[in-house]
């Protein structure tokens, strides 16, 4: 594709600006030359911005540690998810997207792409990626609970089908983790709500193979991450 065109399309600059871009020197091919004519077609992996290479050249995709507060939407008044990554990655002309959705009050690991394919083939029902979550309750979780989600027999209100089976593993008696493989609305909240012992916090740990403690981000921060891990 045409230099002025790339650089446009991965959020740098607009074409116009592109010109300038160029004839400062900024970019360049991967030995250093100096790319000068915004119509030299080039490949986005082959070319240097300000010394570093084109970002995500082939599809964008990173680990968010979302923290409380924010909403994983693009709409919506007040702080977005969106806000806490490189305003560059905004202007690409693929749109970035949460894949799922954290409430505004839960934190943890949430994934972002511009990848439709990879979006849907990680949010599609049969898909059933694994996902931990921690968190804690005001009133105590009773003994039955782990065994009732573990039946894959709760139907929460307003739903015609069962919660696939989940694994509650209690810490104490108002805290603990519960694994799913599906992404209901408000899921572990209404779970939880619907055996007596509303959530007072909510944090995920996991995304199948992900884990933010490895990954060692904290609130706010994000990293990219390999898709392939997810085939
Ligand atoms: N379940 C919830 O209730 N909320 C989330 O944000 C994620 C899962």
């Amino acid at each position: 594709m045409r230099t002025d065109a790339l650089l446009s399309q991965y959020g740098y600059c607009t074409r116009r600006e592109a010109a300038l871009w160029l004839k400062a020197g900024r970019i360049r091919k991967a030995d250093g030359t100096p790319i000068r004519r915004a119509a030299e077609h080039v490949q986005p992996d082959e070319v240097t911005v300000d010394g570093a290479p084109v970002e995500f050249p082939h599809g964008l995709y990173v680990a968010l540690h979302k923290p409380v507060g924010y909403t994983c939407s693009h709409r919506e008044e007040g702080l977005l998810v969106y806000d806490l990554l490189p305003p560059r990655w905004l202007r690409r002309s693929k749109g970035i997207n949460t894949i799922g959705r954290l409430d505004k009050e839960t934190s943890g690991l949430l994934l972002i792409t511009d990848d439709g394919q990879f979006l849907h083939a990680l949010t599609a029902p049969g898909k059933k990626v694994e996902k931990v979550y921690h968190f804690t309750t005001s009133a105590p979780i009773p003994a039955e609970a782990a065994e009732l989600f573990a039946a894959g027999t709760l139907t929460l209100n307003g739903e015609s089908s069962p919660c696939l089976p989940a694994r509650l593993e209690t810490e104490g008696p108002c805290a603990g983790r519960l694994t799913l493989h599906e992404g209901r609305y408000h899921q572990v909240r209404r779970m939880l709500a619907a055996v007596g012992a509303p959530v007072l916090t909510l944090h995920r740990l996991t995304i199948g193979p992900l884990s933010l403690e490895e990954l060692q981000l904290a609130p706010g921060e994000w990293a990219p991450v390999d898709p392939t891990l997810f085939a």
